[in-house]
């Protein structure tokens, strides 16, 4: 994107263009739909020599309409009945409405100029509809400089929202499929895949966001559970209320409770004031308790009493209170284990688990939602790091989806953000710290140790293997060869026999290599 004072010497067909292209390569990225919305307003205001323009959004939630921007800056936070203004018209229509002078048009709600003194002369409203046929929002641009809009402003707004739609159609903001609209609440349209996996997520986040269950999101280091709660509150009904974070894991063992439920003045050496809990901050909006597996035993108690009762007590209170704090946890740890250890209390356990999220792990979520991620993650660094030209290189592509991600969209995230740092604009395996095995120099020792065992040497893969495993170039010999049946497993479509042909090994010999994986 070119800087602000360069494009306002541009030409209105300049800037036309240039508002489609950046249109279309954030399709193509399909990142930082915020941040694009954030100037679009503006932006379409100048490139059709108009005063205003503003994107109104179908709330999937409520079927009104919200304005995502609006470019003045004190109603941003616009709402419309879906019946009401213009806007309001057009979303239920589907018409393309172009006034010349709206104060005599009876759709045009009037209260937004009342409440701002502004006048509003000429319109030009045109649908944003997904692939799917369902109305997504609505473009509306206000008052044409020197005039009124013409039919050639009317084909370039048509062609303006066609590109909208299909933004938001690669977006999770898409909503929940079933009902027209998109999701317009917070950041959710950060949460990046679209495997099956991740729909599946996706289904189970709008389900949880709808009531105020307890949800328990369990999962291994790394796949975005710190994400997935903040996007449960902010698709829920709470999401004007708080999200407080509470980390079990970090709280020393004798602040837990006075962290979580509050502490009276005097309850201990040095509590000199009356401090509130995580408990009552989250009052009305939502708890976060992450890594709950973490929260020592005596505490579980108290957790399950409010969990059930919705009560609790300060420390060295005696009034009961209450909170409408609704649940979010987390764990990367065995629950179920836990509680057989007798580590996690079962009621407790019971209790969490009424709806259980699964967040797959990225091996599970295929190719296509790791180079999407690795994209997101280029732009998000490229930026930071003052670096606008980073980019992929093809060759990388492959070498990032076969890698196996033990650490998960983190893992992905920190490969990415060194290499961006390192490289000279072009990130490739190297950059990345990813060796393709294909391309490793011969390693004698390795291939004698392999050798040993009667296996091929890792590195000489069968001819008809297929894509490059990947490894990383300081692997020990012992995790090479895990990966690297793993992958061969994988190429096989998880048929182990063809897995072992392939490998040249018995089908034993691999069920211990997968099993010490
Ligand atoms: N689907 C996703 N789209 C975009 N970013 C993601 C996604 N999943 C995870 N991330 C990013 O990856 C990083 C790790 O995610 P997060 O901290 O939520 O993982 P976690 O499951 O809580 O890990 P841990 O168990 O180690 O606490 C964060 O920077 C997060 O924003
Ligand atoms: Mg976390």
């Amino acid at each position: 994107m070119l800087g602000s004072a360069r494009r306002r010497d541009m030409s209105e067909d300049a800037q036309k263009f240039e508002l489609l292209a950046d249109l279309g390569a954030m399709i193509a990225r399909e990142v930082e739909l915020d941040e694009l919305l954030a100037t679009f307003a503006e932006r379409v205001a100048r490139a059709m020599a108009a005063d205003r323009a503003t994107l109104w959004l179908v709330d999937s939630a409520t079927g009104g309409l919200r304005a995502r921007v609006a470019n003045d800056a004190e109603l941003d936070a616009l709402r419309l009945p879906p019946a009401r203004g213009l806007a309001g018209h057009v979303a239920r229509t589907g018409d393309v409405v172009r006034v010349d002078d709206a104060s005599t048009d009876p759709r045009w709600s009037r209260d937004h100029d009342a409440r701002t003194g502004y006048h509003t002369s000429s319109v030009l409203a045109v649908p944003v509809d997904g692939h799917d046929g369902r109305r997504r929002g609505v473009v509306q641009i206000l008052n044409k400089r020197g005039g009124a809009f013409t039919a050639q402003d009317e084909g370039f707004a048509r062609v303006l929202a066609d590109q909208i739609g299909r933004a938001l159609d690669y977006t999770s903001l898409r909503g929940d499929g079933a009902r027209a609209g998109v999701a317009v609440a917070g950041r959710f349209n950060h949460v990046i895949g679209n495997s099956a996996a991740m729909q599946g997520v996706y289904d189970a986040i709008q389900r949880a966001a709808r009531t105020d269950a307890i949800v328990l999101l369990h999962g291994e280091t790394g796949t975005g559970k710190g994400l997935i709660a903040r996007a449960i509150h902010v698709n829920s009904a709470r999401r004007d209320g708080p999200f407080v974070h509470v980390d079990c894991t970090t709280l020393p063992a004798g602040l837990v409770e006075s962290e979580l439920f509050g502490h009276e003045r005097g309850a201990y050496t040095g509590a000199d004031a009356r401090v509130i809990g995580k408990v009552e901050a989250a009052a009305g909006g939502t708890l976060f308790l992450d890594e709950l597996g973490e929260l020592p035993l005596d505490l579980q108690g108290k957790l399950l009493r409010f969990v059930q009762e919705r009560t609790f007590e300060r420390v060295g209170g005696r009034a009961p209170l209450t909170s409408d704090a609704r649940i979010v946890a987390a764990t990367n740890r065995d629950l179920a284990a836990q509680v057989k250890a007798g580590t996690f209390r079962s009621d407790l356990y019971y209790r969490v688990r009424v709806v259980d999220i699964e967040l797959p792990p990225l091996r599970r979520r295929g190719p296509d939602d790791i180079l999407a991620l690795a994209e997101h993650f280029v732009a998000i660094y490229a930026r930071r790091y003052g670096k606008p030209a980073a980019r992929l290189a093809p060759e990388a592509r492959p070498v990032l989806a076969a890698h196996p991600w033990p650490g998960n969209v983190r893992e992905l995230e920190h490969a990415i953000e060194r290499a961006v740092v390192m490289c000279d604009d072009v990130i490739d395996a190297d950059a990345l710290g990813l060796l393709a095995v294909d391309d490793a120099p011969d390693d004698d020792a390795g291939a004698d140790d392999a050798a040993a065992d009667g296996a091929p040497p890792a590195g000489t893969a069968p001819p008809d293997a297929g894509a490059a495993v990947t490894l990383p170039a300081d692997l020990p010999l012992e995790d090479a060869e895990r990966r690297y049946a793993r992958a061969a497993l994988a190429r096989a479509g998880g048929n182990r026999s063809a897995a072992a042909r392939a490998l040249q090994i018995s089908r034993n010999r691999l069920a211990r290599l997968l099993r010490d994986a």
